[in-house]
């Protein structure tokens, strides 16, 4: 047995204990594999491309590749590889995502845009992806055709929500549309590669990605009421980024809903760019107000429907702690 101390979710009293060991093990293995990847010739790159990794995260993608396995032999080979891929991939996203919204912080610390400028950063997320792929070669041509897709559905998803519903389309569902693309996807295929890597019965494998689309989709409400409701010292970022971009979240949705005269003006100030006073306004405002509670409704419906497709799956320790997993989705902080 490992001698490795599980943390986080796996720290849990409903994951099982050896099941977490082992899984806080890998992790520890993907580490080594992420910290080695990011290593560049160029001292710039190497600070650049490090930064993120070097930052923390939750390892939440990962997680669910390690977790994923379970369902056939966690023992397999290349388990490791391909949750280190995927983090890889989902840090790149990061990187670009941070220039694309302006972000100060990530993961407690300056982001890269902040450090080194627009232009480092985006390259620094261009390299992470590259040694990303790089390492996914080793897996195969159905684990690249796989990773690909989902880049391709992540970019899909950013530049939907840049550049809004088009005439006719529902904004909710656009909005949908774009969390789907632009984070559900990673979720969903961390799992599938788990899955398939664990040579789990494909019956299996397609259960397990449907139940990690809908988490992944409560994923990022969470993340988007966590925008609005958390500090900076428990998500690593600055509150109200979403707003002062003037990107509409599922929150805001209920509150330009509201027909209350008293909600005028923090309806004025939602889906276009805000100044600092207007920023902290915007959060005061919709902090208190009851669209924040109908957005956790809707999250944790999600949560929901991954339970419902879990529940179809057989009976044991992988599907107790994917179980944990939803309820952990919905109650995080951070
Ligand atoms: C942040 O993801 C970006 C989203 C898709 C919501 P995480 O919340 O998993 O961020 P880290 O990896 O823990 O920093
Ligand atoms: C992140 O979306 C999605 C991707 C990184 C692809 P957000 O912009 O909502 O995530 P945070 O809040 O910055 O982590
Ligand atoms: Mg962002
Ligand atoms: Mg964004």
């Amino acid at each position: 047995m490992s001698g490795a101390v599980p943390s986080g979710f796996l720290a849990l009293p409903s994951v099982d204990a050896d099941l977490a060991r082992e899984v806080q093990d890998s992790l520890d293995q993907v580490e080594k594999v992420l910290r080695e990847a990011v290593a560049a010739s160029d001292p710039i790159l190497t600070d650049a491309a490090g930064h993120l990794v070097s930052a923390g995260g939750k390892r939440f993608r990962a997680t669910l590749v390690l977790l994923a396995s379970y369902f056939g032999d966690p023992a397999a080979p290349d388990l490791v590889r391909a949750a280190a891929v995927v983090e890889l991939t989902h840090v790149a996203t990061l990187y670009h995502d941070d220039v694309m919204d302006e972000a100060e912080l990530r993961r407690g610390e300056p982001s890269a845009n902040q450090i080194w400028g627009n232009t480092v950063a985006i390259l620094a997320g261009d390299y992470v992806f590259a040694r990303a792929s790089e390492m996914l070669a080793d897996l195969g041509t159905e684990a690249v055709r796989m990773q690909a897709r989902t880049f391709g559905r992540l970019v899909q998803g950013q530049i939907l929500e840049t550049s809004g519903p088009r005439e006719g389309t529902d904004p909710l569902t656009h909005y949908t549309n774009v969390i789907a693309d632009k984070t559900a996807s990673l979720i969903a295929a961390s799992a599938e590669f788990g899955a398939t890597f664990g040579k789990a019965e494909p019956e299996t494998i397609e259960t397990i990605t449907r139940a990690c689309d809908a988490l992944g989709m409560a994923f990022q409400l969470s993340d988007d009421i966590l925008d609005v409701s958390s500090d900076t010292a428990e998500s690593g970022k600055v509150p109200g980024t979403d707003l002062r971009e003037g990107v509409l979240t599922l929150p805001m949705f209920y509150a330009l809903r509201s027909t209350d005269p008293a909600d005028e003006r923090l309806r004025g100030l939602l889906g276009r760019p805000l100044d600092d006073d207007e920023t902290a306004e915007a959060l005061r405002l919709l902090r208190a107000h009851p669209a924040m509670e109908q957005a956790r409704a809707s999250m944790r419906g999600w949560a929901d429907r991954a339970r419902t497709e879990l529940a179809s799956l057989p009976v044991g320790r992988a599907r107790t702690a994917f179980e944990a997993l939803c309820d952990y989705v919905v109650e995080r902080t951070g």
